[in-house]
């Protein structure tokens, strides 16, 4: 049982939360409804949906922040509805937010980093190599003794996950960490996200970005508080009509790949990302012609 339990870091069993009536006469708004998941320690998970389908919801119950009205959740095997619970469930959970600016609370990074170790009692000397570590992991040692408002918006979300990191989690939720960054800030959390499923971090990453689900293991897409769809992204994204049912974009390299398709050229459902539609792109110029081929990699 224990190793049924370790295996599947979260685990979640027939889970409703209803929010409470805006008023005496309006009704509870249900937000997750009869919601039965397991996720495997180590794997990337991304959670897709329309807006108000209850992705945050499910990540604010996982982190013990908002208790289910049914169900349960288990987060390393603690149920998160036992109070005494809480801390330690958090502490294995860490919780990443949209707006890096929330999630600030020092005048001084590396301070910034500790206040989560710090809080949980974790001894000075300890403390120092783990905010080191995460600072280093997360690309932001340099810029340790600034202010955080002196950095940039991808800058200050790579503190906050450093804060995050420095409580050794074992797993952390990721809640749109992309959706207020520039281009350059995007690519920089979403290194750091695939670096940490490397180390075996289990990895929720809630997203409207298409690309940045591509690159997970598993995709969940909810749909009105249930899960309307669970399947690895090259089997997602290679129904496109289920993908534009279910209110969602392809990924950019997707969308070129069917144009390709539609064209006659034989591409695999493998193929998410620019970087392998290239290398498929100039591997079958090269099989084909020679100077097509020079033609690609000069462009
Ligand atoms: N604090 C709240 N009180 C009442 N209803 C809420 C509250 N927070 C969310 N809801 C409702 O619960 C449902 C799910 O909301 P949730 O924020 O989980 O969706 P989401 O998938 O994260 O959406 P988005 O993509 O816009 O972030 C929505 O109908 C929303 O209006
Ligand atoms: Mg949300």
């Amino acid at each position: 049982m224990k190793e049924i339990e370790m295996e599947n870091i979260i685990r979640i069993v027939d889970m409703t939360l209803q929010y409470p009536p805006a008023d005496e006469d309006a009704d509870p708004q249900t937000a997750i409804d009869g919601l039965s998941l397991e996720i495997k320690e180590g794997s990337f998970v991304a959670v897709l949906g329309q807006n108000g389908s209850g992705k945050s919801t499910l990540a604010k119950t996982i982190n013990a922040l908002l208790p289910p009205t049914g169900g349960d959740i288990f987060v390393c095997g603690m149920n998160t509805k036992d109070d005494e619970l809480i801390w330690e469930i958090r502490r294995s959970a860490g919780m990443v937010f949209q707006n890096p600016d929330n999630q600030l609370v020092s005048a001084v990074v590396e301070d910034d980093v500790a206040f989560g170790p710090e809080n949980l009692g974790v001894p000075t000397e300890e403390i120092r190599q783990r905010i080191d570590d995460a600072m280093k992991k997360t690309g932001i040692f340099e810029q340790r003794k600034k202010s955080p408002h002196m950095l940039s918006g991808g800058q200050k979300q790579r503190v906050a996950i450093a804060g995050v990191i420095a409580m050794r989690p074992r797993c952390i939720l990721f809640d749109e960490p992309t959706a207020m960054l520039d281009p350059k800030g995007r690519l920089e959390v979403m290194n750091i996200i695939k670096a940490l499923k490397k180390e075996g971090i289990t990895v929720l990453l809630i997203t409207h970005f298409m690309e940045e689900a591509a690159e997970a293991d598993r995709v969940i897409v909810m749909r009105q508080g249930k899960i309307a769809a669970d399947a690895p992204p090259a089997d997602l994204f290679s129904d496109t009509e289920n993908v534009r049912r279910l209110g969602l974009d392809l990924p950019p390299a997707v969308e070129i790949r069917e144009l390709l398709r539609a064209g006659g050229v034989d591409i695999s459902d493998d193929v998410l990302d620019m970087g392998s539609l290239a290398r498929v792109l100039c591997a079958g110029a090269e099989v084909t012609d020679g100077t097509e081929r020079r033609r690609v990699r000069e462009e």
